[in-house]
Order: structure tokens, then sequence, then C-alpha cells
């Protein structure tokens, strides 16, 4: 494949995930651990991960903590996805994850990360600068860190205005940047309920919204995801509800990430929107049946896409009926 045709995601608020299992994990006493594994995270590294299990060339950009990129390293040069990322004095933040499996519960331990400061933020722009001239596709990924401006999203996009460029962020950020044109926004519905300001309890009340937003800002496509549910999608006069087949669920942790990888791999493969939705769709339940962020086999991908239905909801607003 082409140079031209890699992808570049960009990631400003990475994280390192521990997951330890303890059983019957108790707060204020000894608590024995029975494993430990450490994985790179972060929405955008999530999604040239998924990318390139695909065999879509990857670049990452972004803010990586100098101090513990080791893991980042080896995990990029086992995927062969290209590291542009800023280094940034201090450590990756890191998420602990106790999973107590004897009593089915989950304890999160967030360490602070990092603050990108002004400098570094101007060093990312400059790469992506550089990025832009020979790259098509850009994907935008995950929170902001605590302390940077809230319209970082906002500039990116109009940096990269003409390039296709996916935006999956939340809350101000994604408000910010919705008004600059991204090419294609993927909230999820919580996210897009924030966004209207309302409850979208219907199919009907989510295409609403998601048809009004497709209009706005040059915005070409909306893609709603809803976890088990599916996810609709909007591109031109056309919208879809890819609804995924049901799978024994392992991790939902990068099902958007997932989804948002599909979308851009049958994009650069030029599918017609009913293909992409499907192939999207098999991205997203493949990961959710496996832990970690990355692909089975490319035959269970495509083995998945069968199993996806397609529904066009002009006529039918139900995935339930018919
Ligand atoms: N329980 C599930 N069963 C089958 N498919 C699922 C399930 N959960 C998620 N998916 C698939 O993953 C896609 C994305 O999931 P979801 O809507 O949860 O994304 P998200 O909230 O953005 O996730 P993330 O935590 O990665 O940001 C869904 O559209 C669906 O195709
Ligand atoms: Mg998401």
């Amino acid at each position: 494949m082409s140079q031209a045709a890699r992808v570049v995601t960009v990631t400003i608020n990475p994280t390192i995930d521990q997951t330890i299992a303890i059983p019957n994990f108790t707060a204020g006493a000894v608590n024995r651990v029975q494993s430990s594994q450490l994985d790179p995270g972060g929405k955008g590294i999530n999604v040239a991960s998924f990318l390139s299990d695909y065999g879509q060339p990857a670049t990452v950009a972004g803010f990586l903590g100098a101090d513990n990129d080791e893991i980042f390293r080896r995990f990029f040069a086992r995927k062969g996805i290209d590291d542009r990322c800023v280094r940034v004095a201090g450590q990756t933040r890191i998420c602990v994850k106790v999973v107590d499996e004897a009593r089915q519960q989950t304890t999160d331990i967030n360490f602070p990360g990092q603050a990108p400061g002004p400098a570094d933020v101007e060093r990312l722009f400059g790469i992506l600068g550089e990025l832009a001239a020979a790259h098509e596709w850009f994907v935008l990924s995950g929170s902001i860190p605590a302390g940077m401006s809230p319209g970082i999203y906002r500039r990116m996009v109009t940096a990269l205005a003409g390039k296709k460029v996916v935006l999956d962020t939340s809350g101000e950020g994604f408000r910010q940047a919705v008004t600059a044109g991204p090419w294609l926004v993927k909230p999820n519905l919580d996210e897009l309920q924030e966004f209207a300001g309302e409850r979208l309890d219907t199919p009907a009340a989510i295409v609403r919204v998601a048809r009004a937003l497709a209009g706005q800002h040059g915005i070409a496509g909306v893609v709603v995801s809803m976890g088990k549910e599916g996810a609709i999608f909007v591109e031109g006069e056309e919208t879809l509800w890819a609804v995924p087949p049901a799978v024994a669920v392992k991790s939902t942790v990068g099902a958007g990430d997932a989804l948002a990888a599909g979308i851009v791999a049958s994009k650069i493969r030029g599918l017609a929107p009913a293909e992409c939705a499907r192939l999207a769709t098999a991205f997203a339940t493949s990961a959710v049946a496996r832990i970690g962020s990355g692909l089975p086999s490319l035959e269970a991908v495509q083995a998945g896409m069968a199993q996806v239905t397609i529904r066009d909801v002009r006529l039918s607003e139900d995935p339930h009926e018919d």
C-alpha cells in the first residue's frame, strides 16, 4: 500500500493500562496479586492497532511521557506503526484496573499524567503540518488532558482543513471541534445526548439529531454507536442501522475505537455505505469478543461481516421489528 494511504491517528491523552487480578480484593488489607499485565492504551493508539492488524498502515501522533515510553515503542515496532508522538517530560499516566473475578468487580486507580505544555502543543502542530503534506486520513480520538484548552481539537480540525478527519471525542472538546467541520464524527449515544442537550429515547430521535449534525459545518458523515444495539450511520441521503449479532462479550474496552478503525479502513477501500457499516461493525464485534486492542484473524472479521444486519432506517426505525 502506498505511503499516502497511511492513516494518522492522534492521541493527546494516552494511558498505560495495568490490569491486576486479585481474587477477593479488600481495601485496608494485604492483597496478593495473581497476575498482572501492562498494555499501551489511548484511543488513537487503539485505532492504529486495529488498522495495522487489518493490514492498513498507520502512523501515531500525539503525546507520550518520555520516562515510560518503552512499552509503546515495543508495541509500535511489533505492529509496524510509525511513531511521530511528541515526548513530554514525565510519565504517561497509568490506569490500574484491579479485577476481582471472585466478587465480579473492578476497582480503578488512575494516576495523574504528564501535562503537555505550550511548547509540546506547538511541536505536535508542527508534526501534524508535516504529516498533512503526505497523508489524507486523520483520526482524532479520546479525551483532552487536564489543563489543556478544550479548543485543541477545533484547532486540529482547522489545521487539517480539506483532509479526511474523523473525530471521536466528547464534551466541550467535541462541541467546539464540530464547528470546524471534521469529515466524520463518531459520538456514542451518551455523547450525542450531551451534545444535543436532550435525552434521545427513540431511534427516530437519534436519527433526527444525527442527520441534523451531518448537515452542519461541512460534516459528511455521522456514526452514532450504541453498544450492543449497534450503530447508526448517516452519510449523504443514506441512513443505515448496523445491528451486530449477539456475541459473548469479553471486554468492551476499545469497541468504539474498533468501529472508527473499521470505518476508515472501509472508506480507504472505497466501500459503499452499507458495506462500510458492515465492515466497521465486524471490527467492533471482533474487538468485544476478545481482550486487548487488536483484531483476531482477517478471516474472523470477514466471517463477522456476514452476521451484521443492515437496515435502512428510512424504511424501518426499529432494528428489532420485521
Ligand atoms: N455488547 C456488545 N455486543 C455486540 N457488539 C457490541 C457490544 N458493545 C459494543 N459493540 C459494538 O461496538 C460498537 C461501539 O461500541 P460503543 O457504542 O460501546 O462505543 P463507545 O461507547 O464509543 O466505546 P469506547 O469505550 O471504545 O469509546 C457498537 O456500535 C457495536 O457494533
Ligand atoms: Mg467512544
